[in-house]
């Protein structure tokens, strides 16, 4: 009975730790909750109400409206859930996004149904969600973007169904794991030439011919040419992604990959004008890299925000260490704790303004403040209290706020230990090496600088593993290989 139990409540707690999300949820203002609520009602609306233009109207065809109505309404429920499950720091801007979509296809439905595909109104928009939101909201959407016709009349038959759900399926799952506008370009073209064989096939071609001589245009049933128009309105969502990207704060793959160019503007000034920090952010980028990918988070994510998370520093590059290059520090000439304090600060506030400036998407932009969480300016403050100035030890933290993702966390762990790693003598062992990376993390730890970020000490011990064996890769390149004048092999 006893095992039973404590069988139990290991159960329940590994369910509630599950239930923990990975990232911390952003709130949703009341305003636009009411929004996204009349969004889903005006959904339901256009979903049922052909329900009660039936003359004469009984007692059963009400009741089928309602429950028609409240399916819907629940349905899109259920879809926000299932979008703030995958994506907790999803804004309410993006969630306005998906509804208006599905809006937008119930609308459709009853004004073009017989001038468009289903497969042309419902494949576009699954490709937008699943790459801004991912594949899971995408099918989700799907799913009640198929399900549900407004109109009885105008339903699909079931082997255009079947098409379509497996079309939308393949470009939720795909739309979201695509890391290139070529890649997006190749499913706009292989999708629709995938949906035009399958309907020749599981239709035929007396129910659907494949040309209509007399009037060949863009009819509904028409084999080809929906084939076709499906393949112009993916390019053109294709064409417009950039656009939602921008309005809508959406960050696909293939913008994440886009901002990592080291040619961009902004990190070309970063190399040039601060070239140590531009070092120790490739560094760093390493650490955390190895990192991710050991406890399962996103690569992409702490890839870009690496680059830009000491991007401030470009506002005075000979104030931080790594540029000094053995000229003088300013630090030491104004000997001022408070002012020091206040130009470390700055290169995050200034990173910030960067960020704005050249319109960096929130998710890269968190890891600026992120990074440096409310960790104390240590040597500045012991500086200030040798000096027996009256100072307050907030005085000289970081504003904060402290990591609020996994991702954030591991890039601040990664700063911490990169500039200790490249310190460390060569000949150090592993041990040795272990040693120094869990002092600066359990002291980060203990600091209270993790408590935000869900990562639990599992993934913690995989983090120092990991930073580890950057570490002996390091080391590695760092050992002189034996030259001799005959070595001509190599
Ligand atoms: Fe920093
Ligand atoms: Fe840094």
């Amino acid at each position: 009975m006893q095992n039973i139990t404590t069988t139990l409540k290991k159960l329940f707690y590994l369910w509630r730790r599950s239930q923990v999300p990975t990232k911390q949820p952003t709130k949703v203002s009341k305003i636009d909750n009411l929004i996204i609520f009349l969004v889903c009602i005006l959904i339901s609306i256009i979903s049922s109400y052909e329900k009660l233009l039936i003359t004469p109207l009984n007692i059963s065809d009400i009741f089928s409206w309602l429950l028609t109505f409240t399916e819907v309404l629940i349905s899109s429920g259920i879809l926000i859930l299932v979008s703030k499950k995958e994506n907790p720091t999803i804004s309410s801007r993006q969630i306005i996004l998906i509804m208006t979509l599905l809006l937008a296809v119930q609308t459709a439905k009853l004004v073009l149904a017989s001038t468009f595909s289903p497969l042309s109104m419902i494949i576009p928009p699954a490709l937008i969600i699943s790459q801004g939101m991912g594949s899971i909201t995408a099918l989700a959407w799907v799913s009640i973007a198929t399900l549900n016709w407004p109109d009885p009349a105008n339903a699909i038959n079931i082997n255009l169904f079947f098409i379509l759900i497996v079309c939308a399926s393949v470009v939720s799952l795909l739309g979201g794991r695509i890391r290139s506008r070529a890649q997006l370009l190749q499913l706009s073209i292989f999708v629709p030439i995938g949906s035009l064989l399958s309907q020749w096939i599981l239709i035929g071609q007396d129910k659907m011919p494949p040309f209509d001589k007399q009037d060949f245009g863009f009819s509904n049933g028409n084999m080809f040419s929906d084939s076709f128009l499906l393949a112009i309105v993916m390019l053109f969502t294709i064409l417009f992604i950039p656009f939602f990207e921008s309005t809508f704060g959406l960050l696909t793959k293939a913008r994440l990959l886009e901002l990592a160019d080291k040619e961009k503007p902004l990190i070309r000034k970063l190399s040039l004008e601060a070239p140590g920090t531009f070092e120790h952010t490739l560094l760093i980028g390493g650490l955390a890299e190895e990192a991710t990918r050991m406890i399962g988070g996103d690569i992409d994510l702490i890839k870009t925000g690496a680059l830009y998370h000491d991007i401030g520093k470009l506002h005075a590059p000979n104030w931080f260490i790594e540029n000094q290059d053995g000229s003088k520090n300013p630090h030491d000439e104004i000997d001022d704790p408070i002012r020091s304090a206040e130009v470390l600060q700055a290169h995050v506030d200034e990173g910030l303004k960067y960020a704005r400036k050249n319109r960096i998407p929130k998710s890269i932009t968190n890891f600026i403040p992120e990074h440096q969480g409310t960790l104390k300016m240590g040597y500045f403050f012991h500086k200030a209290k040798e000096k027996n100035l009256k100072v307050n030890e907030n005085d000289f933290r970081y504003k904060g706020p402290i990591p609020q993702s996994k991702e954030t966390a591991i890039l601040m762990l990664a700063d911490g230990c990169e500039a200790a790693l490249r310190a460390m003598n060569i000949s150090a062992s592993d041990k040795e090496a272990l040693e120094t990376i869990s002092e600066i993390i359990n002291s980060r730890r203990n600091d209270g600088q993790l408590d935000d970020s869900n990562l639990s000490k599992g993934e913690i011990f995989l983090i120092k593993r990991a930073f580890l064996s950057v570490w002996k890769r390091i080391r590695h390149r760092r050992i002189q290989y034996p030259s001799s004048k005959n070595n001509t092999f190599s």
